[in-house]
């Protein structure tokens, strides 16, 4: 189905907004899905679908940052638990966060919230995974 939203369109913005609202609409029990695109040293707020959300998250802060910095995905199954969560909305309490990564750069990261405490498993993450490569090669940044 991602794929298909794809085609065609290459605008990162518009098909960000609408792989969340994919996410958001077909993945049970998530309260937040959506992107923080990097500019300079900083993941800042892009297309979502949930509660606002805090807008700048520093490369190395939270989830999202460290998700970032590490490039790699990082899936938390007790929020509660992780330290330097970052919580924008309190009922999240599990939350899996995987990076956009072309040609070793980074460009952002998809995150997805879930208010049920370990939403989350490998098998997700290897969705999300290929997700992130679908809109690596499918968008112009
Ligand atoms: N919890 C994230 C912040 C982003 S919100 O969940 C939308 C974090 O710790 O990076």
């Amino acid at each position: 189905m991602a794929a298909g939203i794809l085609t065609g369109e290459r605008d990162r913005i518009a098909n960000c907004a609408n792989i969340a609202a994919l996410m958001f609409n077909t993945l049970p029990d998530l309260n937040w899905a959506g992107f923080y695109l990097l500019q300079g040293a900083e993941l800042v707020l892009g297309p979502f679908q949930g509660k606002p959300a805090c807008v700048r998250i520093p490369l190395g802060r939270g989830v999202c940052g460290t998700a970032g910095q590490q490039m790699r995905s990082v899936l938390v199954p007790d929020v509660h638990a992780f330290p330097g969560h970052i919580a924008c909305d309190a009922a999240s309490r599990s939350e899996l966060v995987v990076p956009l990564i072309q040609d070793g750069r980074l460009l952002g990261v998809i995150d997805l919230d879930s208010p049920l405490p370990n939403r989350f498993d490998p098998a997700d993450q290897a969705g999300i995974e290929t997700l992130a490569t679908l809109l690596v090669d499918g968008c112009d940044w």
